[in-house]
């Protein structure tokens, strides 16, 4: 099955030049939605994970599915306010402004192997606040996994020594 196929291509959205990369197609489709959890989870499947933590909202999609899959817990990452226990936080900063994420300060146990997930991995900055918050706590980022990449804004760098993984990779624009 070839998931790209259920990836629509969205020229000038959200703003002029760029091409965005929809995932409702897949997740409208039954057996391509449950491929993609598949094919991320017998990656990962020999690697004991302990917990998948995502940040809202879109990264929620694919991480919950995987975490029931691997039989691992599933942390949320969210965005100011929204979790009513003590907290963690990451500020960082965007091309325009900064923002911050949130975790909750007993999430994980020492030393816990947790693998981090995203819809898309574009430029890093989502994911590198997720992968610092991980390292706040104690417990060990074993790999960073997508639905999509977009290797022309060479994400994997920030992110490195982290090991990445997609399922989909987009080389250009086009
Ligand atoms: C999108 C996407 C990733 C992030 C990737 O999230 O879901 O989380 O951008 O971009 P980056 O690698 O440059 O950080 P967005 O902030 O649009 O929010 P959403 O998930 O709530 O839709
Ligand atoms: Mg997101």
């Amino acid at each position: 099955m070839d998931l790209k196929e259920k990836i629509r291509n969205i020229p000038n959205f959200p703003k002029p030049g760029i091409m965005f990369r929809d995932i409702t197609p897949l997740l409208s489709c039954p057996d391509s939605f449950r491929e993609s959890i598949k094919q991320l989870a017998d990656h990962y499947r020999d690697q004991k994970i302990d917990a998948i933590a995502a940040a809202e909202a879109r990264g929620f999609i694919f991480a919950a599915p995987l975490a029931l899959e691997l039989n691992a817990a599933f942390i949320p990452v969210r965005k100011p306010g929204k979790l009513p226990f003590d907290t963690n936080s990451f500020h960082y900063e965007l091309e325009y402004g900064t923002d911050t994420l949130e975790i909750h300060t007993d999430a994980f146990s020492k030393g816990d192997k947790v693998l981090l997930v995203d819809d898309l991995l574009a430029t890093g900055g989502t994911m590198n606040a997720c992968v610092k918050l991980i390292e706040q706590s104690g417990a060990e980022v074993v790999s960073c996994a997508f639905a999509l990449e977009l290797s022309f804004l060479n994400g994997r760098d920030v992110l490195a020594p982290h090991d990445c993984f997609a399922l989909m990779t987009y080389d250009d624009e086009n």
